[in-house]
């Protein structure tokens, strides 16, 4: 059987890892996959996520399964995270996913079930995986144009323009905050029109929400995506506790859908939990149960949120101080965009043959779209990244 298997696309992420890993120069700088490194390269576990797995591992007295939609309590906290008292909490379903890609694939696999025939809408750019899942689900898919190459900023003319032609029913996917990979993100004025037009469409909004805290912090992360929960019937919602708890190997996820009302959101819940039972059965428990000690602690969730401020604001520090140094070095302002872009990732907006070029002859390693994560910097590779990037002619 296995002699008919043909070769997969390379996720360009991934394989960069793989390069990165086998690269043995020690000035190499890995600005690639999405994880967050502090000033000395580590990717620490944050203290409060220790302080409740020591809890966990002393209090926990059984492994016994939970239930299909996950612990009830991960949801109402996750719920309240990011939705606070935007809808009544009976319109919400959910469940607990492995991570945010798994609470993005069972959202596209909930569309099969709901509206096998609507047209799937993704950013250009998006996150690769966004297309991979959708066409491995051989799903419709279109794309809206996001990004202006020239001032790497929304291209938010384009944006509306292509919103406004989605079919009634269609699924548009948003990237809640931090848009993922140029780092542009609408503004809040912005926002109300591209709902505006979303509901002169009768679209169907899923949000991606994989960096809240990233940004502008965790309140105003989570404005778009709260106004998009109670403008609409229906939304999906898939957010992923991989980054701003730093569990990412836990693969802690959460997809929400918005139902119009209690009965309807019965039912959703229902086949959300029927979709669970068919792709993994019961979802992973450890990480939701570390999210939901942090979050319903008030000492554990003030440190996290202490330790999550600090994160961000060393990104929007390493931003500024790049900025600072490509406006020293060239002596004009055609990189403040990266000062401006919010969340791990900045796409610099430069051919394949220049990331190449400073793969080579930097040890400089971003995705091939030129997408560099911020936090893959610090204060002292900030100067070698602006100096490669002039010596590149970018
Ligand atoms: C990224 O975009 O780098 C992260 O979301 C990691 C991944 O799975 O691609």
């Amino acid at each position: 059987m296995f002699q008919t298997l043909k070769a997969q696309p390379a996720d360009k992420i991934l394989s960069l890892m793989q390069t990165y890993k086998a690269d043995d120069r020690d000035t190499k700088i890995d600005l690639g996959v999405g994880v967050y490194k502090d000033a000395s390269g580590n990717t620490p576990v944050m203290r409060a996520v220790k302080e409740a797995e020591r809890r966990l591992v002393a209090d926990q007295t059984t492994k016994a399964y939970v239930g299909l939609a996950g612990d009830p309590a991960f949801a109402d906290a996750m719920i309240e995270l990011l939705l606070a008292d935007a809808l009544p909490r009976e319109h919400i379903a959910a469940i607990a996913t492995p991570g945010g890609t798994g609470a993005i694939r069972q959202a596209l696999e909930m569309v099969k079930l709901a509206a096998p025939d609507a047209t799937v809408w993704i950013s250009a750019p998006t996150w690769p995986n966004h297309p991979s899942i959708i066409k491995y689900l051989g799903m419709k898919m279109r794309e809206y144009r996001y990004f202006d190459e020239d001032t790497r900023g929304v291209d938010f003319d384009g944006m509306i323009a292509d919103l406004s032609t989605v079919a009634e029913g269609d699924i548009v996917l948003l990237h809640g905050c931090c848009h993922n990979p140029t780092g542009a993100n609408p503004t809040a004025d912005q926002w109300d029109t591209i709902i505006q037009t979303l509901q002169a469409a009768k679209a169907v909004p899923l949000v991606d929400v994989a960096y809240q805290g990233f940004g502008d912090g965790l309140e105003e992360d989570a404005q778009a995506t709260r106004k998009i929960a109670a403008a609409f019937a229906n939304v999906m919602i898939a957010a992923s506790c991989s980054k701003n708890f730093g569990i990412y190997r836990e693969r802690t996820g959460i997809l929400m859908g918005i139902a119009r009302d209690e009965t309807e959101a019965k039912m959703t819940q229902a086949n959300l939990n029927f979709l669970n039972r068919q792709n993994y059965s019961f979802p992973p428990d450890h990480g939701a149960r570390v999210v939901t000690t942090i979050l319903n602690d008030p000492a554990l969730r003030a440190d996290w949120e202490a330790e999550l401020e600090e994160t961000r604001n060393t990104m929007l520090g390493l931003r500024k101080q790049l900025a600072d140094e490509l406006r020293r070095l060239t002596n004009d302002d055609r990189f403040d965009f990266i000062a401006d872009h919010r969340g791990m990732f900045s796409r610099l907006g430069t051919s394949e043959d220049k990331v190449e070029t400073l793969r080579a002859d930097h040890a400089i390693y971003m995705v091939s779209d030129s997408r560099m994560n911020i936090a893959g910097l610090n204060e002292k590779t900030v100067p070698i990244l602006a100096k490669a990037i002039v010596d590149a002619g970018i």
